[in-house]
């Protein structure tokens, strides 16, 4: 089957839903989500959206934070754009309904680590959902916009692919998962908005999906990416063997919540002086060195020294997860780890959204835009969101009168596979490749480990390439394809960076190097350095 858009938008998270809304008058939107709608990271954000937005807080303070936390890595002109124009994105998103909590007439703003400022809005600890509920219902209001569940892109249709001239996206190979079969969605213009790729490791806050499919599509198809090496990993995840990837928000340590070791003692000002409230690499490597120090399977987080009235209204969440794994959060210290959380790096783009392909546009975590520099600042993420969304918006509205491509695409070949007889070949590679992902290119970094994880990648590649060229696809082969491709990049990365910045942190190159540099990749072949 065969279908046209003028706009072809993969992800319905915060970026995706809210690029749509934005164009829904003027335009013929689809929406894909490999899931449900709600699957991705927007759903699970719980801390909020930083912006400045109380009288007393400073669009400097704001730029100055996000740079300090980036390990002055992060492009000046970015992190401005994003700030100056995060007020008007929260107001935008205030007009679409979204219930932030308030504190009596004004929103109640919270802290988190690197921030100098109150400057968090949210709504109590479940910021992601209440914006995702609302965008999905303005989404389901327009008739222009399509959405399509449990369609999951394979790859982006571009011109030099069919052999033509004049290079462009075209539009995307597509697999319905209820149906089995691979679509052909066409479109003016396509964006990626699908989220990041922290499921690269063993241990994630982001659920199944964060298998970096945009990062690797936009790749395959000649698109640089850059940074990938900086995989965020959130100091404070549930340790709990029922609770896979449940996160426990930096707010609890910016209302207050103290790390401890097993045996009740504060540590973090060993590490930075701004204790608890450290920017994020400073305080994951802080936790994973005391682990290790100590054999300790987690370290913990108490914040119940404040009143149980009081983390009822700002924790509900956190307090209603821990309690039906039997910690009461009001009387115990919860246990934490670290866990892969945020993907830094991406698909290069402008302020625009622009990529290096005619007619793709990428926004949100798959996007690189120069805003997270070497460590992302707490939520800034949802910011950047919406920020880029609406610039990427004005760009499209702005081109909406160029004609859809002619060119005749062909219809998804799948005449030359047959049928999987031995799937555990998928589940026993996605396995092992966020394995040694986890204990070779994690926290602290080597060389030797990371010339074993690109030996290891090397093979998988291999494998998984043989496997997708002879059998039908899967989702699961997608996305691990894609998680391969996606790891391959961020070993090459890593083993590019030749000093310790921000998250990446490898005991070959301890110091910092003089001169701040992006980690570009270009599609062409790379030499191992
Ligand atoms: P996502 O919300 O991840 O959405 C990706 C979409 O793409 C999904 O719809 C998915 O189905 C779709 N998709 C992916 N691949 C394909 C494909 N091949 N075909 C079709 N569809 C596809 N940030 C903050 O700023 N503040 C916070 O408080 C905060 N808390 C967080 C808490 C948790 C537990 C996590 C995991 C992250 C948190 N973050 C936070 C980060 C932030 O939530 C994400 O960076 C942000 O939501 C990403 O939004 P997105 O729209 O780019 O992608
Ligand atoms: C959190 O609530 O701790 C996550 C915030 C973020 O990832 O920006």
């Amino acid at each position: 089957m065969q279908q046209e858009f003028d706009i072809l938008i993969i992800g319905s998270g915060a970026a995706g839903l809210s690029l749509a809304l934005r164009l829904a008058d003027s335009a013929k939107i689809a929406v894909l989500s490999k899931g449900s709608l709600t699957s991705g990271s927007t759903w699970l954000a719980q801390g909020g959206i930083a912006a400045v937005l109380d009288e007393t807080d400073l669009i400097q303070d704001h730029v100055s934070d996000t740079l300090t936390a980036g390990a002055h890595l992060s492009h000046n002109d970015a992190v401005e754009f994003t700030v100056k124009n995060g007020r008007q994105s929260i107001e935008w998103l205030i007009e679409q309904g979204v219930p932030f909590s308030r504190d009596g007439k004004r929103y109640h703003l919270t802290q988190e680590g690197g921030h100098s400022h109150r400057r968090i809005i949210h709504a109590a600890d479940a910021t992601g959902r209440a914006v995702q509920e609302t965008l999905i219902t303005r989404a389901k209001e327009h008739d222009s916009i399509h959405l399509f569940e449990h369609c999951t892109a394979v790859d982006l249709i571009t011109r030099r692919k069919l052999k033509r001239a004049n290079n462009r996206c075209l539009g995307a190979y597509v697999f319905d998962s209820s149906t089995g079969h691979v679509n052909v969605l066409k479109a003016k213009f396509v964006v990626l908005a699908t989220g990041g790729a922290s499921k690269a490791y063993l241990y994630t806050s982001n659920s199944d999906g964060a298998s970096g499919d945009g990062i690797a599509m936009a790749w395959r198809s000649g698109c640089r990416v850059a940074n990938m090496e900086f995989n965020q990993f959130h100091p404070t995840c549930l340790y709990h063997p029922q609770a896979k990837s449940f996160l426990i928000t930096e707010a609890v340590r910016g209302e207050g919540g103290k790390l401890l070791l097993p045996d009740g003692t504060r540590f973090m000002d060993k590490f930075d002086k701004r204790g608890e409230l450290a920017p994020r690499d400073i305080v994951a490597r802080a936790i994973d060195h005391e682990m290790k120090r100590l054999g300790s399977d987690c370290l913990y987080l108490d914040i119940s020294h404040k009143p149980k009235s009081f983390i009822l209204e700002h924790f509900p969440t956190i307090y209603e997860r821990c309690s039906k794994l039997g910690i009461d959060i009001s009387k115990d210290p919860i246990p934490v780890v670290p866990a892969a959380h945020y993907t830094c790096g991406g698909v290069m783009t402008d302020q625009q959204g622009h990529s290096d392909l005619n007619g793709l546009y990428a926004i949100g975590e798959t996007s690189f835009t120069g805003l997270h520099g070497a460590n992302r600042l707490a939520s800034n993420s949802l910011l950047e969101c919406l920020v880029f969304a609406e610039s990427a918006a004005n760009d499209i509205r702005s081109r909406l009168d160029e004609s859809l491509d002619t060119a005749y695409i062909p219809d998804w070949d799948e005449s030359q596979v047959t049928d999987s007889d031995e799937d555990v070949i998928i589940s026993h590679n996605w396995d092992e490749l966020r394995r040694f992902m986890w204990d070779y290119v994690g926290i602290v970094r080597t060389n030797k480990r990371l010339r074993r994880a690109k030996h290891r990648v090397d093979l998988l590649q291999q494998e998984i390439t043989e496997y997708y060229s002879n059998y039908k696809i899967s989702k699961d082969l997608l996305e691990l394809r894609n998680l391969a491709l996606v790891s391959d990049l961020i070993i090459r990365s890593a083993a590019l960076r030749k000093e310790s910045r921000g998250l990446h942190y490898t005991l070959d190159y301890p110091g910092q190097g003089p001169e701040p540099r992006d980690t570009i990749l270009t599609p062409i072949n790379f030499e191992w350095p």
